[in-house]
């Protein structure tokens, strides 16, 4: 069996958009999976603006020591503008060329796997992408590196939420990120036991909020939790209508930038490792042009510009499941 991995000399990183928490486990995987093949590596620093400005640090398995457990990411990350411009692909496919990069693995979301395509298409370094967001909405993936992480931290929000809801009597409007998408309010809203889910996929109909806060007061509940993805409209202006509706004391809580943050779950890290190695395994085949994924609990190549042409699909189940279990 020939191992072409041998050819495969150096690969780099890169942390991309908004960090997610597992970035960092994915960075110790790929460079302790790659120096178990001999392979390199480098870490770019600050997202693409890295590589835009040839900025970088050899990464080793020893120098990636300590950071498993860390949220946030060792090499910075950035959301760059410059990126998006022509002149800033072709300078980072020169830097990538200069430094000797064989294959580069992009660890980020949607955004960044886009940029990842293009500069796919101006460079002979593979490209690999590893999905990494508290948003969970990349496709040909099941899960994110990072939303698990973000679904338990903004559920035990929620749960603290609540004490203080059942206390006062009141209704808590509790807006969760996600950008346009509403995989994070679905699963929280789910497992946080909330009484009406919002989400920006399913049109928002206040008659229907409005009646069901209605109802649940008749049947005895006293207090109750709405969560809203930040993707949905004016969530203060929708707080003020269901007071003067339902005639209940209404309160908003953003939770915010906390939901990026912390220590890994178990299973963020679990993503991270599988994650890391596929995406090493990916470039020793010298396979380029994809991102790895899970799907139906295997670890795939998903390929790149198909990610980035397809919507992922909200499972709206549930929403339906949390409006049984609500009741
Ligand atoms: O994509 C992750 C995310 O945290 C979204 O949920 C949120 O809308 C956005 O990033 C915030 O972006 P920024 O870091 O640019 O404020």
């Amino acid at each position: 069996m020939i191992k072409r991995w041998r050819y495969l000399k150096q690969i780099a990183i890169v942390t991309s958009g908004g960090d997610a928490p597992g970035m960092n486990a994915a960075i110790r995987a790929i460079v302790r999976s790659a120096y178990s093949k001999n392979i390199k590596a480098l870490g770019f620093l600050r997202g693409w603006k890295g590589l835009i400005t040839n900025t970088h640090r050899t990464l080793t398995p020893r120098s990636v020591g300590g950071i498993l457990h860390l949220g946030g990411t060792v090499l910075n990350t950035s959301r760059s503008q410059l990126f998006k411009r022509q002149d800033g692909i072709t300078q980072a496919s020169k830097t990538l060329v200069s430094n000797n990069v064989d294959g580069l693995v992009v660890i980020g979301g949607d955004g960044s796997f886009r940029g990842a395509l293009e500069l796919s298409r101006r460079t002979n370094t593979l490209i690999v992408g590893v999905p990494a967001t508290i948003d969970n909405d990349v496709s040909g993936t099941e899960e994110t590196i990072g939303f698990d992480t973000a679904v338990n931290t903004a559920m035990a929000e929620i749960d603290k939420i609540r004490d203080t809801a059942i206390s006062h009597e009141r209704l808590f409007i509790i807006e969760v990120m996600g950008r346009k998408r509403g995989f994070l309010a679905a699963t929280v809203g789910l497992v946080a036991g909330a009484e009406v889910i919002l989400v920006p996929e399913m049109k928002l109909d206040r008659e229907v909020v409005f009646q069901t806060l209605k109802e649940n007061a008749a049947k005895g509940k006293k207090s109750g939790i709405i969560v809203a993805a930040e993707g949905v409209e004016d969530t203060a202006e929708l707080a003020k209508e269901i007071e003067s509706e339902t005639g209940a004391e209404v309160r908003r809580s953003i939770l915010g930038y906390a939901q990026r943050g912390g220590n890994p779950t178990a299973r963020s890290r679990l993503l991270a490792s599988l994650f890391g190695e596929k995406a090493v395994e990916t470039l020793a085949m010298e396979n380029g042009g994809s991102l790895v994924g899970l799907q139906k609990g295997e670890i795939v190549n998903v390929a790149l510009d198909k990610s980035c042409r397809t919507s992922k699909r909200l499972d709206l189940n549930a929403l339906k499941l949390a409006a049984t279990l609500a009741t």
